[in-house]
């Protein structure tokens, strides 16, 4: 978490330095004394939060949130205005109409400070976490719309060439060109198919299934997937879960939800690893389904974690990009997260990651859990 505090006045700056190093262990603070270096900051460092004062020499506190605001890059850092005692009604109107966050007046205590910090930072990512959603909704409905139309196009050109091909020769010269003709279709038909997965207009049959039961099926398929030099770890049908984890699911899409969770995390730890997958029941209260987008209520909490190489900071809000690789051409398409996203969508659920680079990343998928017992598919 990074803040910073932008101050003409030196005591206050070490107020701030000493309550955030006191209640904030994980925060980053940068100050600076006036505006225009607080503004070159922010564009340069991107702060979560922002301290502002408002009476400071050249550019006052007034100043630097219009020209934060203003600017695409700096517009979403929530800015905290923290004045004097005696700051007028209008100076509190005007600063928040200009698009500050929140105004602390003086004095006030450091455990105050801290929370009103804390709080800018949720709905900053909660905004985050929208405008990423909105993002790949838009982005979906797009390639979806795409999608639907190629692979049309696509069975039209799979038709009349499987036809031409079953009446040719096999000894015809053109044989060869008609069967690579057919296998290029096949590819580009499996490409069109990923993207509809991401979109969600993969037609679905969800079935009442047990999620442990499930991904323990998939085990041999898991292990042929990442090979010998990586363990697999599953801490399904473990004791600590001892309710069956009902969720309704459309078995093929767990499947390559898993197949491309998988692939990723062999292709995270080239030199061997641990990968990790666990099931649980998990309930959901209102603050922490929210940052997922999700209502209150019971979940299965699928977890996959590998020992890799971790995602960098500034990739992570693009993994579930469609067409996003960070891997060479020829070995990554871009779409394996693209497909998990839109199946966990599909399937009324989310999915988050958390990741540090040199040590592993963790995948961490909520389904909607079925509270029928009776009706279980697939068992432990
Ligand atoms: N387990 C992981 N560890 C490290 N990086 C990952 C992991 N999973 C995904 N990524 C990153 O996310 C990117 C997008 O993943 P994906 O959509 O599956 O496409 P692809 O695997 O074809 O590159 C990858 O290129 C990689 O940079
Ligand atoms: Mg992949």
């Amino acid at each position: 978490m990074k803040i910073l505090a932008i101050d003409d006045s030196k005591v206050n700056l070490l107020l701030y330095k000493g309550a955030i190093a006191q209640h904030l262990k994980d925060a980053e603070l940068q100050t600076t004394r006036s505006g225009a270096e607080g503004i070159e900051l922010a564009r340069n460092w991107h702060p979560d939060t922002i301290l502002l004062d408002l009476q400071m020499p050249e550019m006052d506190g007034f100043e630097t949130i219009h020209r934060l605001k203003r600017t695409p890059a700096t517009a979403f850092i929530p800015i905290i205005i923290i004045t004097a005692s005696d700051a007028a009604s209008k100076d509190r109107i005007r600063a928040l109409d200009l698009g500050a966050d929140a105004f602390l007046q003086k004095p006030i205590t450091s455990e105050e400070l801290i929370a009103h910090i804390k709080v800018m930072l949720r709905i900053k990512k909660a905004e985050e976490q929208l405008r990423h959603s909105q993002k790949l909704e838009a982005i979906g409905l797009l390639a979806g719309g795409i999608a639907h139309d190629f692979n049309n196009i696509l069975t039209v050109i799979r038709g009349y060439s499987t036809m031409l091909l079953m009446q040719t020769p096999p000894d015809s010269p053109q044989g060869e060109s008609l069967q690579m003709i057919v296998d290029a279709v096949k590819r580009a038909a499996g490409l069109t198919q990923n993207l509809l997965t991401f979109s969600r207009k993969q037609e679905s049959t969800p079935v009442m299934a047990e999620l442990c039961g499930l991904v323990s099926g998939f085990e041999k398929f898991i292990k042929r997937i990442i090979g010998d030099n990586i363990r697999l770890s599953l801490a399904c049908c473990a004791q600590s879960t001892p309710e069956p984890l009902l969720t309704m699911v459309d078995r093929s899409m767990i499947e390559q939800l898993l197949m491309n969770l998988a692939i990723n995390a062999r292709d995270a730890m080239p030199d061997g690893g641990q990968l990790t997958i666990a099931t649980a029941n998990a309930v959901l209260e209102n603050k922490t389904a929210e940052p997922l987008g999700l209502p209150p209520g019971r979940y299965i909490h699928l977890t996959i974690s590998d020992t890799g190489s971790g995602i960098p900071k500034d990739v992570l809000p693009k993994i579930f990009d469609p067409f996003f690789t960070t891997k060479e051409i020829g070995k990554g398409s871009g779409l394996g997260l693209s497909m998990v996203y839109g199946i966990i969508k599909q399937h009324g659920g989310a999915i988050s990651v958390e990741s540090t680079p040199g040590t592993g990343t963790t995948f961490s998928i909520y389904l909607p859990a079925n509270d029928t017992p009776e009706t279980v598919l697939e068992s432990c």
